[in-house]
C-alpha cells in the first residue's frame, strides 16, 4: 500500500461520504440460515478450515526473539510456536510423542526446553526428544524418531501462519493474494502484544465473521459507543482473492475535508481504520493505536458457539503513553470487549436463536454488505459448494 493507493482510497471514502454513496455496481445475495446451523456443514468446516487451511495466528511480535514460544488451542488442535535459537519460526502439534499428552499449557514466554507434566519427557526448542525421564526402566527410544511433529508454517511479511495438520509447506500467495505490500507498508513486526482477550458467544462462528464486515448498521446498534468517533455507511471494498481490504473512516476525515484541501496531506492512519479478512477466520483492524487482530472458531463442535479470541498489538507510536497509563490500556481493552459482546454478539446470539427456528428462511446482503457477500462465497469456494449468486434487483 504505497502512498498513491491510500490517497486513492480517500478518494473514493470522501466521495462515498460526500455523495451519500455505497458503490457504483452490485446487487443483493441471499444465504440460505442453514448455513448457521448445519451441523453437517460444520464438520466440513472443522476438517477444511480449521485443520487443513493455514491460519494467519497473529503477528510476528508474539514471539518477540529468540528462544520463545506461544502455546496456542484457539483453532481446536493444540499448536506450540516458536522462534528458534536462529530466530527461525516453526510450529509444533503440542503433543507428546509419549502418550499424547499437551506438553506446554497455553500461554507464552521463553524457553529452551519443554518438559512433559505427565512422565516428563523433554524436548528442545527445534522439537527434538532430548531425554527420556528414566529411560533404563522405560526403554532405550534413542533409535526412533520421537520429536514433536512438525506443522507447516510460516512468518509472511510480519505475520504467522500455520497449518495445524502435517503436509505440504504454506504458499505465500495463497494466503496473502496480493496484500504482501500492505503488510510491508505497516511494518507490523514493530507492534507488540498490548493485550489478549477470550470473547466466548452463542452463535455460530460465521455470523461472528460478518458483525466485522459492514457498517450498515454502525448508526443504530452503536448510538451509545461507536457512532460518535466512526462514519457509518461509508467504506471502501478490495477483494484479494479469498481475502478483503475495507477501509472505513473515522470523524477525524470530516475535520480533515474542512480543514486541508491537499488529499496527499491527510494522515491516513489518524483518519481510517482498515479492516482486512484473511480467509478463513481473521478479522485485521489496524488503526492509529495499532492491530485490533480478532480470531473467530467455532466452540466445542456446536453450529451455535464459538470463540472469538481478540489481541491488541500496539503501534510503537502510542506505546509510551500506554504504558505509562495503565489505567487507559486496561480501559481500551475493556471497551473493546463491551462494544462487541453487549451490542455485536448480543445481536449475533438473538440471531442464532432465531436461525435455529429456520426464521427466517434465508438471509439477504445488500450492496453495501458486499463484504459479508464475499465471505460467504470464500467460504463457499472453499468447501466447494456453489457460489450464491449477486441478484440485480
Ligand atoms: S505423555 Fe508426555 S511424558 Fe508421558
Ligand atoms: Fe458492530
Amino acid at each position: 500500500m504505497d502512498e498513491s493507493e491510500r490517497v486513492r482510497i480517500l478518494d473514493v471514502l470522501t466521495d462515498h461520504i460526500a455523495n451519500d454513496t455505497t458503490a457504483d455496481a452490485g446487487g443483493i445475495m441471499r444465504a440460505p440460515i442453514t448455513d448457521f446451523t448445519c451441523p453437517d456443514l460444520l464438520e466440513q468446516e472443522y476438517e477444511v478450515f480449521f485443520r487443513n487451511t493455514p491460519l494467519c495466528m497473529g503477528l510476528s511480535s508474539e514471539l518477540p526473539e529468540p528462544n520463545t514460544y506461544w502455546s496456542d488451542n484457539a483453532s481446536g488442535v493444540p499448536i506450540l510456536m516458536v522462534r528458534n535459537g536462529d530466530g527461525k519460526f516453526q510450529a509444533y502439534a503440542n503433543a507428546c510423542r509419549h502418550r499424547g499428552s499437551l506438553v506446554v499449557p497455553e500461554g507464552r514466554g521463553t524457553k529452551l526446553r519443554f518438559t512433559c507434566p505427565f512422565h516428563a519427557w523433554t524436548y528442545g526448542i527445534d522439537g527434538k526428544l532430548l531425554s527420556v525421564n528414566k529411560s533404563n526402566h522405560f526403554g532405550d527410544v534413542s533409535s526412533l524418531d520421537l520429536g514433536l511433529i512438525k506443522l507447516p508454517c510460516a512468518e509472511l511479511h510480519g505475520t504467522l501462519w500455520v497449518r495445524p495438520t502435517p503436509g505440504d509447506p504454506i504458499d505465500e500467495n495463497d494466503c496473502l493474494a496480493g496484500l504482501q505490500r500492505d503488510l510491508m507498508h505497516w511494518n507490523f513486526p514493530e507492534y507488540a502484544v498490548a493485550g489478549t482477550q477470550i470473547i466466548d458467544a452463542r452463535m455460530n462462528w460465521k455470523i461472528g465473521v460478518d458483525s466485522y464486515g459492514e457498517i450498515y448498521h454502525l448508526n443504530v446498534l452503536h448510538t451509545k459507543t461507536l457512532d460518535k468517533e466512526v462514519v457509518g455507511n461509508a467504506q471502501t471494498f478490495h477483494s484479494f482473492e479469498k481475502n478483503l481490504r475495507m477501509v472505513i473512516a473515522n470523524e477525524k476525515l470530516n475535520l480533515m475535508r474542512m480543514l486541508m484541501p491537499i488529499r496527499e496531506k491527510w494522515p491516513y492512519k489518524q483518519i481510517t481504520y482498515t479492516v482486512y479478512f484473511f480467509y478463513p477466520n481473521v478479522i485485521m483492524m489496524v488503526d492509529a493505536f495499532g492491530v485490533d487482530f480478532l480470531r473467530i472458531f467455532p466452540l466445542d463442535h456446536s453450529p451455535s458457539k464459538s470463540r472469538t479470541m481478540h489481541t491488541w498489538y500496539i503501534d510503537p507510536k502510542v506505546r509510551k503513553y500506554f504504558d505509562d497509563h495503565e489505567a487507559a490500556h486496561s480501559d481500551r481493552m475493556k471497551r473493546f470487549r463491551a462494544v462487541v459482546e453487549n451490542e455485536d454478539y448480543a445481536i449475533a446470539e438473538d440471531m442464532q436463536v432465531n436461525a435455529e427456528r429456520g426464521t427466517p428462511p434465508e438471509i439477504v446482503l445488500g450492496r453495501n454488505e458486499i463484504a459479508l457477500q464475499h465471505f460467504h462465497n470464500a467460504h463457499r469456494l472453499g468447501l466447494a459448494r456453489d457460489l450464491l449468486p449477486v441478484e440485480d434487483l
